[in-house]
């Protein structure tokens, strides 16, 4: 990958890995397999996208990673951990590899990965109303923002469309109305909070917005191709199971060149939309690259 994505990407995973390490909740001791579980999901080996676009956010509004961010990139990852334990559940995409390691079904059981899922999002939101260094209005609009992004206005309803389009074919439009929910709601709740907490004005908030409804899409345009283009080693989830499962993709819809030519022109509209910020914006630009780019 280009350097000047690790250039970023390097430092705030550190800075992201020992932030996360301080928020998640201690064992109790009679039930420690749902901490663990917790931790598990939470655990290396996820790229931390949402989080790096926290951080990114607010660099475009010239605020250096600090406590804040670093507590609103927890919220949104804890919730991404929770939507990929569910995704994997027997009842949904029933997938026993996640990030090169048995799923958290498969390493604890399916009861404690529905509870460890079901903790992690409520640890999202928890860890929203005590963001330090702000205001409580501005608490209650990051709460909002994630809520309506992971709810059945957002993630939640493009799993329910997801799951209902298996052995279906779907038309474009609504290909992308699905994808626009089941990941590009969260990607965008990542940016529009490191835009609140950056203070974005509404212009800058607009402009931000923009970029990541572009980078969203984009990131599950990629998640389909690398479905078809990786191997399971690479990707740290089984290669395939899109087709084998018969879920409409962009590549089902377009063919490969086809979902390669709309992940270019999305990267093409993000980079657009951050035409109006300074260098500042140079690690959005770097991660919608590398969102198009990446080979896992
Ligand atoms: C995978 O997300 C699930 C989708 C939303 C497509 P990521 O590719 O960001 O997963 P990790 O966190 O890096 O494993
Ligand atoms: C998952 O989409 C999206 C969410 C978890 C919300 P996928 O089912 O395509 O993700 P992978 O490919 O299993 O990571
Ligand atoms: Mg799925
Ligand atoms: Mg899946
Ligand atoms: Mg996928």
């Amino acid at each position: 990958m280009s350097i000047a994505f690790e250039q970023y990407a390097h430092p705030w995973r550190e800075r992201f890995a020992a932030a996360l390490s301080q928020v998640l909740p201690a064992p109790d001791t009679q039930q420690a397999s749902l901490a663990t579980a917790m931790a598990y999901s939470l655990g290396n080996g996820g790229k931390r996208i949402r989080p790096l676009l926290v951080y990114a956010a607010g660099a475009a509004l010239n605020r250096a990673p600090d406590r804040t961010l670093d507590h609103v990139a927890a919220a949104v990852e804890c919730l991404h951990a929770y939507s990929l334990v569910h995704d994997d559940l027997p009842a949904m995409d029933d997938d026993d590899l996640r990030r090169g390691q048995p799923s958290c079904h498969i390493a604890f059981d399916e009861a404690t990965a529905i509870l460890a899922g079901d903790a992690l999002q409520s640890l999202a939101f928890d860890l929203l109303t005590q963001v330090p260094d702000t205001t409580d209005s501005t608490r209650i609009a990051l709460v909002a923002e994630l809520a309506r992004a992971a709810g059945a206005q957002g993630m939640v309803l493009g799993q329910a469309i997801d799951l209902g389009a298996v052995e279906k074919t779907l038309e474009l439009a609504q290909l992308e109305r699905m994808h626009r929910h089941k990941t590009g709601a969260l990607i965008q709740a990542s940016v529009v909070m490191g835009a609140l907490v950056g203070g974005a004005t509404p212009a800058q908030r607009e402009a931000l917005a923009q970029y990541a409804d572009a980078i969203g899409l984009a990131f599950q345009v990629q998640d389909d191709i690398l479905d078809v283009t990786a191997d399971t080693g690479t990707l740290g989830k089984q290669q395939g199971a899109d087709s084998a499962r018969h879920k409409p993709t962009y590549v089902s819809l377009l063919g490969l060149d086809g979902a390669r030519h709309k992940s270019r022109d999305l990267l093409s509209q993000s980079l657009d939309s951050l035409e109006t910020f300074n260098d500042g914006a140079d690690a959005l630009r770097a991660l919608a690259h590398y969102i198009v780019e990446r080979n896992y």
